[in-house]
């Protein structure tokens, strides 16, 4: 196959580190791709004066698919959250996060296998926020959630769900609060379920949904809810199968995909060696598979879960004490 051109960004904080990796463990699959490094984030902002330069988003409008390190965010001040600029610049409206169990990682539970599909444009994200006194002490955010906007994502995750062999689809909400946006998007829910009568469909408010997720998470299969709720669950599903080290996430939309661990910079251990590469590096699997390389992709897992299964070689985050460069080197010569 031809050689495929991706935007890579290395971004702040650990992202160096795990996409590092993550390309020398793409490249040990065979999968002929051509990397087109583009910066963003705060690094690049000290550097160019800007944490998202016009080269990256030209870069990634041409080349139409993008593998991305985490971006910090300052809280509470600054820039806003270039993560959230991306997805709105290139209308990457379904956020796919799923959640399996992989061997050798000690969770809770041995039948989880669920993916979160968070709507990933609106709801409180949507940047509408405002002082209502001078003196700052009340303070508004505002979600909006539109039905175009949560019919293309509930959709998409129908899709997704007839896909799979449980077929099964729960809408998360809290439309006896929200009666507007809540109640919007499950309206919409409900409608779109008459389109896919062999998926089973339920609706779930998002506290129960947390409850029964930490409980019985054998009773979900794929999930979809808006964009606050989305981020929250899908932090809490990493936890199920082993933390935000094993979290991958795909940001996809009609023309463009970027593909990214859900995780963040984890300015806590930067620079130390010691970073889990296997949220994005799975992550680059599903950019594998979304290329066309599906046999590199299937080959990437096979040989992370071998390496994991082998039990011998694992980051401190899965209770191991290898380094970054080390897990890596066994994933990447299992590959060959
Ligand atoms: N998509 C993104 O780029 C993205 C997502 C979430 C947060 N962020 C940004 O990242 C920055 C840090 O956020 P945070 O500290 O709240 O969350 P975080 O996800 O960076 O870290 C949370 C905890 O998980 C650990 N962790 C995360 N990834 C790990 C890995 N690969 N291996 C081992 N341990 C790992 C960290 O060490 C930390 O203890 C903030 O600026 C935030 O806005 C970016």
């Amino acid at each position: 196959m031809a050689a495929k051109k991706v935007t890579l960004i290395h971004g702040d904080g650990i992202g160096p580190e795990i996409v590092r990796a993550t390309v020398r463990a793409v490249e040990a699959t065979g999968a002929s791709i051509e990397w087109e490094e583009r910066p963003a984030g705060e690094a690049c902002a000290e550097e160019h004066g800007t944490p998202l330069p016009e080269q990256t988003i030209e870069s990634i409008k041409e080349n139409r698919v993008a593998l991305k390190g985490p971006l910090t965010t300052p809280v509470g001040k600054g820039f806003r959250s270039i993560n959230v600029a991306l997805r709105a610049e290139f209308d990457l409206y379904a956020n796919i996060r799923p959640a399996s169990i992989l061997p050798g990682i000690q969770v809770p539970f041995d039948d989880v296998d669920l993916v979160v599909v968070r709507e990933n444009t609106e709801g409180l994200y949507s940047g509408l926020e405002a002082w209502l006194d001078r003196e700052k002490n009340i303070a508004e955010s505002r979600a909006i959630i539109t039905r175009k906007g949560s019919e293309r994502v509930i959709r998409r995750a129908f899709e997704i769900a007839r896909s799979r062999p449980a077929k099964r689809l729960h809408v998360v909400h809290k439309a006896n609060i929200l009666k507007a946006t809540s109640g919007l998007f499950l309206e919409v829910g409900r409608e779109v379920a008459e389109e896919f009568p062999d998926v089973e469909f339920h609706d779930v408010i998002v506290d129960a949904c947390c409850m029964r997720l930490v409980r019985r998470p054998s009773d979900f299969d794929v999930l979809v809810t808006t964009n606050l709720f989305g981020d929250i669950l899908s932090d809490l599903t990493a936890g199920l199968v082993g933390g935000l080290g094993v979290a991958a996430g795909e940001n996809l939309g009609d023309e463009y995909a970027i593909f990214e661990a859900v995780h963040g910079s984890a300015p806590d251990i930067a620079g130390r060696g010691i970073a889990n590469p296997l949220a994005v590096m799975l992550a680059g699997g599903f950019m594998l598979d979304h290329l066309g390389f599906e046999t590199e992709g299937n080959a990437l897992r096979k040989a992370i879960e071998d390496t994991l299964a082998a039990g011998d070689i694992r980051t401190p985050d899965l209770g191991g004490d290898a380094k970054t460069q080390s897990f890596t080197d066994a994933i990447v010569e299992r590959l060959r």
